[in-house]
């Protein structure tokens, strides 16, 4: 099929699943929802949107595997609630260990002209405006360079996703050749394993939840390597009694507002019992649009504003004294965000873990609740003592403006063993405890 029909059936595609409101999964198993598997693999995500730019690459990545193409190829994919355009690494990319999607041997694929109205310039995530392929190719090439010094090129093609019972067409950038700043931590133990792309799943048109008409998914994240599950179209009859927030939409563009990003309302932060002094106006958008919530698969930790991290910083160390022993080096600051640390054994830490105050990220009408050892990350590398018998332990928490970013995030690292619902039909997320690797097992997800 030339590539000019592959584009109109795609809109008459979009045009029709959006009339019918059917979406993604009608036809899929388990209450009308596709299930995906769903890991934390340690390996560092593709580049991202600037939006939320981090001057820190994290190195463990939420990552989904999808089959795309026809005949289907497996890829593994980061999934990003913070991105739009979704990404593979296609043959040719320079990234190591090569786990390319083969677009030569799928014959569904496409590459986009570009003279096609799918060719143009839609902002956001692409800083650079798409622009024709050297002659005689006509292809629609893109480029994104980002603030760490990691660049990628590619095309806009089109290729089907298999979603259950359904193949479903997407655009997505073929990226051929991928250059990173942190190519050296890219380094996955099973090549296979690696993630070969990013699934964007924002609210933005170009996303894959938009090109897919998806009213509503849902993901369970299981702690560690466990299996965890993405829904999508529906919950599989298994989502628990969830509480939800609703979605902020601004009407008007403002420049630090991401107006696709899932945000929410954060009104208040509790340690324990304790509800931090932070007034009001340091948790809602200013007249910029700086502080907004999102709620981000893409991003690791969760990030504060300096002046709530600072608060939050304060009473946790206050309410920890007889627990954890401070790390004592006011120079020491692991991502460039995160300088509340402690020094201290695996198994005492550990211990401690379970005593210490729970932290809970109160929204309007919902709560992210952190606690034990889902508060203290220990620092890979790093060892104090006359022996090295102590860890350096951070707070999961980080402070935006150390990272350089001017919202609040919540990052996979909460989300874990946490049923987070996206429902885009109502504007509003939903947010329950669960036991993801369970839940994955009960709802028989092939991992
Ligand atoms: C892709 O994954 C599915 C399910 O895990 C498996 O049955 C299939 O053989 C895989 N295909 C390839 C080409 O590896
Ligand atoms: C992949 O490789 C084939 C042949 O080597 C080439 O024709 C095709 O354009 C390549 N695709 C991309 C996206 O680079
Ligand atoms: C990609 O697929 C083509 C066509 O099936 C094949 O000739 C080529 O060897 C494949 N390339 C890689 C790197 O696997
Ligand atoms: C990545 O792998 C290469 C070769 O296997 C090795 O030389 C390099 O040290 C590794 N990098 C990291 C950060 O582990
Ligand atoms: C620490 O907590 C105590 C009571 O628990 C309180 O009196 C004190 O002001 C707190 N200190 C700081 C720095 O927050
Ligand atoms: C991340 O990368 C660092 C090197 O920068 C490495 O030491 C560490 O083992 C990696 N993994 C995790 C889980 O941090």
């Amino acid at each position: 099929m030339d590539m000019d029909s592959f584009i109109v059936l795609l809109f008459l595609f979009l045009a029709r699943a959006e009339a019918a409101s059917h979406g993604v999964g009608r036809e899929g198993k388990a209450g009308g929802a596709v299930l995906l598997p769903l890991r934390l693999q340690e390996v560092a995500p593709p580049p991202r949107a600037p939006a939320n730019r981090l001057r820190f690459r994290h190195n463990v990545s939420l990552t989904v595997s999808v089959a795309v193409g026809t005949p289907p190829q497996n890829v593994t994919m980061v999934l990003d609630t913070g991105s739009e355009l979704s990404w593979l690494l296609c043959n040719g990319s320079s990234v190591s260990p090569p786990a390319p999607f083969n677009a030569s041997a799928s014959f569904t694929y496409g590459a986009v002209d570009c003279s096609s109205p799918a060719c143009v310039w839609r902002g956001r995530d692409l800083p650079v405006r798409p622009f024709c392929d050297a002659p005689p190719s006509t292809a629609c090439r893109v480029s994104i360079s980002y603030a760490d010094a990691s660049s990628a090129d590619g095309l806009l093609v089109a290729d089907t996703f298999v979603l259950g019972a359904q193949a479903v067409p997407a655009l997505f950038g073929c990226i051929t050749s991928y250059s990173s700043s942190t190519a050296a931590n890219n380094n996955a133990t099973d090549p296979s394993e690696a993630a070969t792309g990013l699934l964007g799943m924002n609210r933005g048109s170009l996303s894959f939840v938009t090109q897919t008409a998806t009213l509503r998914f849902a993901y369970c994240i299981a702690p560690g390597q466990g299996p965890g599950i993405l829904l999508l179209g529906g919950d599989g009859g298994a989502a628990p009694p969830l509480n939800y927030t609703p979605l902020i939409e601004i009407s008007q563009p403002l420049p630090y507002f991401d107006r696709v990003a899932y945000s929410v309302q954060l009104e208040g932060i509790r340690v324990g019992r304790a509800l931090l002094a932070i007034p009001k106006s340091v948790l809602t958008p200013d007249h910029t649009g700086a502080g907004q919530t999102m709620v981000d698969s893409g991003t690791q930790f969760t990030f504060l504003l300096a002046d709530a991290y600072a608060a939050l910083k304060g009473e946790f160390l206050n309410q920890t004294r007889s627990l954890l022993a401070p790390l004592g080096e006011p120079g020491f600051v692991f991502q460039s965000a995160f300088d509340a640390c402690f020094r201290g054994p695996e198994e005492r830490v550990s211990a401690a873990s379970r005593l210490l105050p729970e932290v809970g990220l109160v929204l309007r009408g919902a709560e992210v609740a952190v606690a034990g050892e889902k508060l203290l990350y220990s620092v890979p590398g790093e060892r104090r003592g006359e022996e090295g018998e102590e860890a350096v332990w951070c707070l999961t928490f980080g402070n935006s403006d150390m990272a350089g970013m001017s919202a609040y995030v919540i990052g996979h690292h909460h989300q874990q063993d946490v049923w987070v619902e996206y429902d885009l039909q109502n504007g509003r997320v939903g947010f329950a405890p669960a036991r993801c690797e369970l839940a994955t097992q009960r709802l028989g997800a092939q991992v």
